[in-house]
Order: C-alpha cells, then structure tokens, then sequence
C-alpha cells in the first residue's frame, strides 16, 4: 500500500502536462490522448493475497482513477477476487458481476464464480469485484448511516409491501387510491434523495455510474492482462445493462461475452423510469409466466404444491382462488398476532410475494407455501418473507432480537448506479407528478400484466431520479450507440418464460446490435434467466463459445425444455419445508431484482 500514493502523484503530475499541452486540441482529442497516456503507465500487478472466506480465492485491490478523464479527481480503491483457472491451458480472465446492481460483487463471488468457472469451461481465472459505490468500495452508499436504519425508513411502507391495488383500478376512486400510495412513493423518494445528499454528497454520487463502471473494468483488465487483451464478460440481469455498455463503449476490446436475462442498455440510459416504457418492455411475460407456474402446480398436486386442491379441476380453479384471496386483502388485510414480529398482510404482499416466486423457481413450492398458510388464516410465514427477515446466517451482519436478519428490499446501491445513469430532466422537463406516474402505470396494468402492472416499479425501484444528488453530476455518462461492430460477436441468452426480462427484450437487445454482432440462445426454462444455464444444451453452447470462441450458425439458438415437473422436481431436490438460506436469498434477491435489477 506505501508505494501506490506515489504512484498517484507521479501519474498526476505526468498527466498535468500532458492536460496543458492538449488542452489546444479539442474534447475527443484529450480524451482519447488521455487515455493512451493512463495505458503507457507502467502499472503494477495486483497483491493477490488468499481470500479469508474461502482459499482456493485470491483477493486484492487495484486503485483506479475517480474520473477516468480528469486524474486530479484521485483514485478509487476496487477490491477484487480471483477463482483461478483449473485447467493447464488458461485463456485469460472472465469477468463477471452479480447483476442487482447493488449487491456486492466479491461476496457473490464465494457462492458463484465456481459454477461460472464450470460453465465457461474452466481455462479463464474469474474475476468479480465490487462495483463503485457498493460492498467494500469507499465512498459508500450507506447513506442512513446503518443497513437497519434504512430498514426502519422503509419499512411499512409501499416500498416494503408495494401498491396495494383496487379491484377497479380504472374507476375514479380506484385510481385515487393510486395516486395517494404514489404520493408517499414520491416523498420517499424525496427523502432519501435529501438524505444522500446530505451525508454521501452529490459530488461522491456523481462518481457512480455504469459509464464508470466500464472504465474500472478496462483498467483491470489492462492491469492484469495487458492494454491489447479483449475483454470477456459473463452476466445476467442488471449485468446486460453493464455487458451491453461494455461491448459499446469498447467494441475493439470485445471478447467473449454472455449476457442473460436482458434488459435494454438504450432505454436504460435514454428513456425516464416514470413513464413505464422500460417496465412495459420487461413485464410482456409476466402473465404468461405465472399461468406456466399454475399449471405445473395443478399438475403437481397438492403433495407437491400447496396452492394446489385435491378438488382443482385446472389450473384455473387455483388462480381464481389466489385472485379472490388478493380481493378480499383488499378489503381487510390479515392480522398476524402469533409472530415475533406481529403485523399485517396487504395485498400487495402477496402480489410482491407471488411475483418474486415466479422468478426464482427454486423457491417457489416454499413461496407458495406461505401464501397457502395465509390463506388458512395464518400469515406469519409470508410476514416474514414480505419484511425481508432471513435466517441469520452472515456474522457480521448479525440477528435480530427474534433470531432473524432484517435487511432493506432495496436499499440506495441500487438507486447510485441507477440514477448514476439516469437522464437527468432538462430546466423546462417537470418532474414527472403522481397522477402521471400513476396514469402511465395504469397502462401497463391495461396492456400488459394486470397482476403485476401496479406491483414491479415498487419492487424494481429505479424511480424518482430528479431528487437523487447524482443525476447529471460528474463525468459524462455513455448514451450509445448501441449497435458498433464489435471485435468478438456476444451471446445473448433469454428463457421462454421469464416475467421480468422477456424473450422480447433479448430479441430487442440483438436487433439493435445487428445479428453480425450478437447471437441469441432461448431456452425453454423458466423463471428469471440469471448465470446458470438450465439445460444441457445451452450449457454446451456456452462451454464451446468461452473455450473455442464458436458460436452455431444462424442467428438464434432454440434449446428445448429438459427440466420435469418444476414443483416436483425442487420438493424432490431441496424439499419444500427446508429453510432458506440467508445469504442465498439475499444473492438471488439481487441476481433477481435486478434491474432494473
Ligand atoms: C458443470 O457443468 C456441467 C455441464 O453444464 C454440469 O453438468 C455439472 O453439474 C457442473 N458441475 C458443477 C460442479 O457445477
Ligand atoms: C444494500 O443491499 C446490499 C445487497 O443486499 C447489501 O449487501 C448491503 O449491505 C445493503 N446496504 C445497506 C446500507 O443496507
Ligand atoms: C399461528 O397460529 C396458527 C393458528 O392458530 C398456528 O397454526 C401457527 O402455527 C401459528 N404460527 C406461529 C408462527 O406461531
Ligand atoms: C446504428 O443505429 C443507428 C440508430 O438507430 C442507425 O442510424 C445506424 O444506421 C446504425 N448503424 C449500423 C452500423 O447499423
């Protein structure tokens, strides 16, 4: 650590007359120049050191400049891990990030980057890290202080239980009820927003970005395998969104890359969250994907799945009975007295709770079981998932008073990446008013997924951008193209049911970069399509194209479905009744609620 203050200095005074001279020469000019300049710097290698959690991983840190184009903002630490290839013949690094964003990248890295060695075949050492603002990184955006003063902020609120939504929501009065829970949306929002501002610091924020983000990667990269070395990438959900600026900003160092579950980079950098285009996108199969689930509940049976009635005599019987459930919350919701946590069960819970089911399948018998048990009268269970308390199983965190873990949904990381690249309003835009907001996700409900139309921005919470101290500050964020012609074509993956980074949004995401540059792998699986494959057949595409560099001809890959029964199929593996593991939770629940995760 003694010499990399040094180091800074040197690079900062060289850069100071490079910055004089080229001042003369225009914006691109001294940007791209400035950017050899970083790379002529003799860097060195990174102190790997054993990882305390887990040996057969290395951990260091590289510091890498604030502002990739202006060296006297100083240097930000990036801690890193590294899973080293197992295999003689090793082809370099594969990157990787956990999605979210939010979550930390090294800690997802001890539960994921072994099964990312194995599906990208084992030659590449994996390399996760803490992306700007997140995990270890300083600044940090613990804006409250405390991961449970944020939990007492939100809890109880629509960001904890999400809209409760009216049987009528197009009536006068059901849109009322609308707009006065999108009032308090936005008033948390303006909260928070003053919060950060005061305690994290706009400045800080503005730091946070994808844009950001890349660039860290790029200096990581040359750090570690040299200024010439193309770029791989493996990632899922919020991980596309970086993959996609990625390969964008940097088409001549793009390598092998995987991006699944995706979720457009354009809309992501260009359109407002407010006006639910990119939600409208992301829901299309939504509905689908929870009438799919039903089904293999009927089929299933209530051995397997405990929404399932020996009397059913389809599918339909269950949703109906789950639709006139959700009815009634609506009227009165469900006391819940007999738990450590005494509270109450909304409707929007249980659209929350079902909702977060139909992307995680591996959870699901044990979701369903929840709302199963409150529909009995016995809401405790599904309290305490709805309230995000975990069995406690990370130390440092530590349980509650009741044995338990309670963590926020969604806390601030998420939002310091998200609004970091949000398009900030001009001075004659408004702020978007809770009635619009209101009107515009009214239309999704209409078009697109009335269960869930009125529940996912509450649970992908990207909104509220103009309060965050961020947006608009700091280095210039990336707003394409989208569509260079890149060094490498990529592989974009998506599962036939996945409710909330459809099939059409990775057809999206390869037809604005042209076929020539990316090719499209669809599985018949479902539920959100994170970083493992779900057959053998797209798990050999991946292997072949990270080891050999082949992709199949044509322009899309169809893998059809391997996987049995899905109720029957996890009782069997993990059994229904087990207890959910924290931690793995807590990962998925990033990987997950991505977007935009
Ligand atoms: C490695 O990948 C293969 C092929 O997808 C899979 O069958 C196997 O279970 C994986 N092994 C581990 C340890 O994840
Ligand atoms: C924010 O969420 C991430 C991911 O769940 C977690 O690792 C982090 O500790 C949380 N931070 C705070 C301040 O709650
Ligand atoms: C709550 O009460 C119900 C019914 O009285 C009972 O079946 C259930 O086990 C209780 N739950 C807890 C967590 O004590
Ligand atoms: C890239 O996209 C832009 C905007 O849609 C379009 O005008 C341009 O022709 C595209 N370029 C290529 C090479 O396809």
């Amino acid at each position: 650590m003694g010499a990399l203050p040094l180091r800074a200095a040197e690079r900062r005074r060289g850069y100071g007359a490079v910055l004089v001279a080229l001042a003369l020469f225009g914006l691109v000019w001294r940007h791209w120049c400035l950017r050899d300049v970083i790379s002529l710097s003799k860097e060195p290698a990174i102190d790997w050191k054993p990882c305390w959690q887990d040996p057969e991983f290395l951990c260091g840190v590289l510091d890498v400049p604030t502002d990739h184009d202006d060296p006297s903002a100083g240097t930000i630490p990036i801690y890193l891990t590294k899973l080293p290839a197992t295999k003689p013949e090793r082809l370099g690094i594969v990157f990787t990030h956990p999605g979210g964003p939010g979550g930390s990248g090294v800690d997802a890295s001890f539960v994921s980057a072994r099964s990312i060695r194995n599906a990208t075949g084992g030659h590449h050492d994996i390399i996760s890290f803490d992306q700007r603002g997140q995990g270890r990184a300083r600044p940090n955006v613990n804006c409250f202080g405390s991961a449970r003063a944020y939990y007492d902020f939100h809890s109880n609120t629509v960001f904890q239980t999400t809209f409760s939504v009216p049987r009528d929501p197009f009536s006068d009065a059901g849109r009322a009820v609308l707009v006065e829970q999108q009032r308090q949306a936005l008033a948390l929002e303006e909260t928070q927003g003053a919060v950060c501002a005061r305690t994290v610091g706009k400045e800080a924020l503005g730091y946070m970005s994808t844009t950001a983000t890349v660039y860290d990667i790029e200096e990581i990269s040359r750090v570690l395998e040299g200024e010439d070395a193309l770029i791989n990438f493996y990632s899922g959900s919020y991980g596309t969104v970086l993959g996609q600026y990625l390969v964008n900003m940097l088409p001549h160092k793009t390598g092998r890359v995987y991006i699944s579950g995706n979720v457009p980079a354009d809309m992501w950098a260009n359109v407002h969250y407010e006006t639910q285009e990119l939600l409208r996108l992301l829901l299309a199969d939504a509905e689908k994907t929870y009438t799919f689930f039903l089904n293999e509940c009927f089929e299933a049976g209530p051995k397997h799945c405990a929404l399932s009635r020996q009397t059913d005599t389809n599918a339909q019987s269950i949703k109906d009975r789950i639709d006139a459930f959700i009815d009634r919350l609506q009227e009165q919701p469900l006391a819940v007295a007999n738990s450590t946590r005494p509270g109450y069960i909304t409707s929007g819970a249980v659209r929350l709770t079902l909702f977060l089911a139909i992307q995680m399948p591996d959870y699901l018998p044990r979701f369903f079981t929840y709302i199963a048990r409150a529909m009995d009268g016995d809401g405790a269970e599904l309290l305490r998932f709805v309230k995000r308390a975990y069995p406690p199983s990370d130390p440092e965190t530590g349980p509650d008073e009741d044995g338990y873990v309670y963590i926020a949904q969604e806390n601030l990381s998420r939002l310091a990446i998200s609004c970091g690249d949000a398009l900030p309003r001009t001075e004659e835009e408004q702020p978007p008013t809770a009635e619009e907001i209101v009107d515009a996700t009214l239309g999704t409900v209409r078009d697109v997924s009335p269960r869930f139309g009125a529940t996912a921005h509450m649970i992908e919470q990207h909104g509220g951008c103009h309060y965050w101290p961020g947006t608009g500050v700091g280095p210039a964020r990336y707003r394409g193209p989208w569509n260079n012609t890149l060094a490498t074509r990529i592989l974009v993956a998506s599962n036939l049911y996945d409710p909330i980074t459809p099939i059409s949004a990775g057809t999206l995401v390869q037809h604005t970069m042209g076929p020539a540059n990316a090719h499209h792998l669809i599985q018949d699986a479902a539920g959100h399509s994170t970083n493992a494959p779900n057959t053998q057949c797209a798990a050999q595409v991946i292997r072949r194209y990270f080891v050999e560099g082949v992709l199949p001809e044509g322009s899309e890959t169809r893998c059809a479905r391997e996987q049995g029964n899905y109720f029957v199929h996890v009782v069997r593996e993990r059994g229904v009744g087990a207890q959910l593991l924290g931690q793995e939770i807590l990962r998925n629940d990033r990987l997950l609620l991505p977007l935009a995760s």
